[in-house]
């Protein structure tokens, strides 16, 4: 399963980054806005250290909501680096972007999908990554994590490539559930990472064989 962290801010991408277990970074317009970036350049500007600081791929939103607008989007992103992932959004243009850059050889990441439909459409279109929103569905009281098994099984039984990126993830749950499910991506908070190190016994265990080395030297 790879790892992807949702952020924007670089602290956070370094830190992950320096643990040894990152694959890459999602971002969406919303995080780039809480980090303080605006204006095309700037934006640009900080996808490009995004990809500095991390060796794996770096999706990058377009904003565009019409086919010829996140075409031109969509090149001039892919154009920075080759580790970005042009980030489309699941309407109808989005679809046909998404078959536009795959025919392409340009990775693509279908974002904001919240229907098996949805994701299969993705699929069709040849996305590199399709990005189910499991946290939202939850917030609405919808099984967020039922819907990346569903996603799961649809794909297995084709052999789609596209790659499962189980997005809005919001705890260290959210993330053992989709390993156990099959995602083949998780991205989420630094945070719900590091929750993965945290176990009592642990803690408990390495205090008492600290204690007893100190107790023999
Ligand atoms: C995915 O690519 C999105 O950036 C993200 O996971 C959305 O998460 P949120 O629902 O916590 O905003």
């Amino acid at each position: 399963m790879k790892f992807f962290i949702d952020t924007a801010n670089l602290e956070q991408i370094k830190e992950a980054q320096a643990m040894g277990i990152l694959d890459g970074v999602t971002t969406n317009p919303s995080l780039m806005a809480k980090e303080g970036i605006t204006g095309a350049e700037n934006i640009l500007q900080h996808y490009k250290d995004i990809c500095e600081l991390v060796d794996g791929d770096v999706s990058a939103e377009v904003i565009s909501t019409d086919f010829e607008g996140m075409v031109k989007e969509g090149e001039a992103l892919a154009a920075l680096n080759p580790q970005i992932v042009v980030k489309l959004p699941m309407i109808a243009d989005g679809v046909k972007a998404c078959k536009y850059f795959s025919d392409k050889g340009i990775k693509t990441n279908m974002t904001l999908i919240f229907s098996a439909g949805q994701a299969l459409l993705a699929a069709k279109a040849g996305a590199t990554y399709m990005s189910p929103f499991i946290g939202r569905l939850d917030d609405i009281s919808t099984d967020g994590l039922g819907l990346i098994a569903e996603i799961r099984l649809i794909y297995d039984n084709y052999g789609f490539d596209t790659q499962i990126l189980a997005a809005s993830v919001r705890h260290t749950m959210h993330i053992m559930d989709c390993a156990k499910i099959g995602a083949d991506v998780m991205t989420g908070p630094l945070s719900a990472i590091k929750g993965l190190l945290k176990h009592p016994l642990t803690d408990i265990g390495l205090a008492k064989f600290l204690a007893d080395y100190k107790k023999g030297n």
